[in-house]
């Protein structure tokens, strides 16, 4: 580590401004350390969301002409998406399928990958199809860990309360309970797999608070979790020998004659042919939508989260659920230029680091919720100008030395290493100099609206992972999104596979692309064409 901050220290280049903040930080250090930000109360916190947080920038958004959801309100970028058009014709030839299984998954995160295996275990063919690599995902880039009521003080009734008021009691409560009921199971299922879980010497799970959490019910695999877990994952499905289906996206979805879903129109991403998956049943597990930079917002996501499930579903006659609701992760890095927008993991601040501005005062409580932490920081840099200019933004500090100073030196190099190294390539020292944050959008609360069986309004057509809406009401807590993608992926996998051995399932005849005509038509018939071809599949800056 020492050798990486030698070489890279030419690299970092603080003006003149940043180096007098920075000071007044140091200086203030010890005393912060040591003081107890007190907590926003409700009507406080409303206040603060309704003028700072992106969610409530009403210009922002724009309402549906068409679909399930018209009426509604969703960021402008996505609504030009969902009223856009297919890549294929409705007469596109349908009748010499390339592939022929029990169970699609579109997409290779970890709610696919858990699905395919479970769908494997309850005897069904399965295949994984995915625009990249299978763990080219958020999944890869979760940091901080995955909650689990399973420790003595603690209970799934405790976490649900927590997570409940979290996302402003809008969750829809079904779908919340199998959340915290199953997560101790799922965290034994990743145990079991061989997830290398941070433990003691005596192997109980060291656990963590996250923003917003009454219990200490985080764990984690240092602060590259999602990474620990999508490997492990990805091992399985591999292991299992189950097809999987590279740079290879779905853009639109088929039908069957009685409009229920039975396999999707496939293109290579490097050829650009088309080709014809028939299935009983289709998964969507697509992930979020940060590549789609809503309102500008630098992104924590990986490459391809650009939304394609809501997309796909939404034309084929599923309903959404709070698409209006993203969250922004108050700590994206805000310097270096290098890695602006990408996640600094919240816990780097369950670890002790406090939020500082440019006058080094500690100005909110370091574990509020997100959207409250996220509205906080915006508000102190463009109302309060307490913020830190950059070349290309601004920012406030996290002083991650008070991990060090809080719990002994050493601390982070062994709890938060992928920080330590990240900010090091770029000669920052985090366990002697603060790092500089902005909020980066991070993840979409709302998606597509599901049963706790995982099915959508369309039959036979099931969704798991970020894609989904309801689970978290409007705001997400930390490590319950690496939690939903293993309970419903699992879910959604063995739902799906034991639909495909009934009668319901699709028979794979008369399969048909006629949806697309009829949203065409509505969308004429609205005034509401974008002329966009979506999903994009890609960010616009891709070459
Ligand atoms: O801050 C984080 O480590 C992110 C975790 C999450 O989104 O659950």
């Amino acid at each position: 580590m020492t050798e990486i901050l030698k070489r890279k220290e030419a690299v970092k280049t603080y003006t003149e401004e940043m180096k007098k903040s920075m000071e007044k930080v140091g200086g203030n250090r010890q005393k912060n350390v040591g003081f107890e930000p007190g907590r926003m109360t409700a009507g406080e916190k409303e206040k603060l969301l309704a003028t700072y947080h992106p969610d409530y920038m009403e210009n922002e958004f724009e309402i549906l002409k068409v679909g399930k959801n018209k009426g509604e309100k969703v960021p402008k970028e996505l609504a030009a998406l969902l009223q856009g058009k297919s890549a294929v014709k409705s007469d596109f030839d349908l009748s010499r399928p390339d592939y022929d299984t029990d169970v699609l998954i579109i997409g290779g995160g970890g709610a696919g990958a858990a699905a395919a295996i479970e769908a494997d275990n309850a005897g069904a063919s399965v295949m994984i199809v995915t625009k990249l690599r299978i763990g080219d995902a958020n999944t890869m880039m979760a940091e901080g860990g995955i909650q689990a009521a399973d420790k003595p003080n603690d209970s799934p009734a405790v976490h649900f309360l927590d997570a409940y008021g979290g996302g402003h009691f809008a969750a829809k409560k079904e779908l919340l309970y199998k959340l915290v009921t199953e997560a101790p199971e799922a965290v034994k299922w990743l145990n079991s797999l061989g997830v290398e879980f941070d433990k003691t010497d005596d192997g109980t799970m060291i656990t963590t608070h996250g923003g917003g959490t009454s219990r200490k019910r985080m764990h984690a695999a240092k602060d590259y979790s999602g990474a620990e877990i999508m490997r492990t994952l990805r091992d399985e499905v591999l292991n299992r020998k189950i097809p999987v289906v590279d740079f290879t996206a779905a853009v639109e979805l088929i039908l069957d004659e009685n409009g229920s879903a039975a396999g999707a129109v496939l293109m290579n991403m490097e050829t650009r042919e088309f080709l014809v998956a028939k299935a009983k049943t289709v998964i969507l597990a697509t992930g979020g939508a940060g590549r789609l930079h809503y309102q500008g917002f630098p992104t924590s996501n990986h490459y391809g989260a650009t939304a394609d499930g809501l997309i796909l579903g939404y034309r084929a006659g599923a309903k959404l659920l709070y698409a209006d609701t993203l969250q922004y992760h108050p700590t994206g890095a805000a310097f270096p230029v290098q890695i602006f927008g990408a996640l600094v993991t919240e816990k780097v601040r369950s670890l002790g680091a406090k939020l500082i501005n440019s006058e080094g005062e500690v100005f909110m409580h370091p574990l509020e919720t997100r959207d409250v932490a996220a509205a906080s920081i915006i508000r102190e840099c463009n109302a309060r100008n307490k913020g830190v200019h950059t070349v290309n933004g601004v920012g406030v500090w996290l002083d991650t030395p008070m991990i060090d100073i809080k719990h002994g030196e050493g601390t982070i190099e062994k709890r938060i290493p992928a920080m330590l190294r990240m900010f090091g390539e770029y000669g920052i020292d985090i366990r002697k100099e603060p790092i500089l944050v902005y909020p980066t959008l991070h993840y979409q609360n709302g998606g597509i609206d599901i049963t706790p069986e995982c099915e959508t309004a369309v039959k036979n057509l099931f969704a798991a992972g970020e894609v989904v809406g309801g689970i978290h009401g409007r705001n997400r807590l930390m490590g319950n999104s690496l939690l939903d993608i293993i309970v419903f992926g699992r879910n959604a996998g063995r739902n799906a596979a034991n639909r495909s051995k009934t009668g319901e399932s699709a028979k794979n005849e008369n399969l048909s692309l006629s949806h697309i005509d009829a949203f065409e038509n509505e969308l004429k018939k609205a005034g509401a064409q974008s002329g966009i071809t979506s999903p994009v599949l890609l960010p616009k800056y891709t070459k």
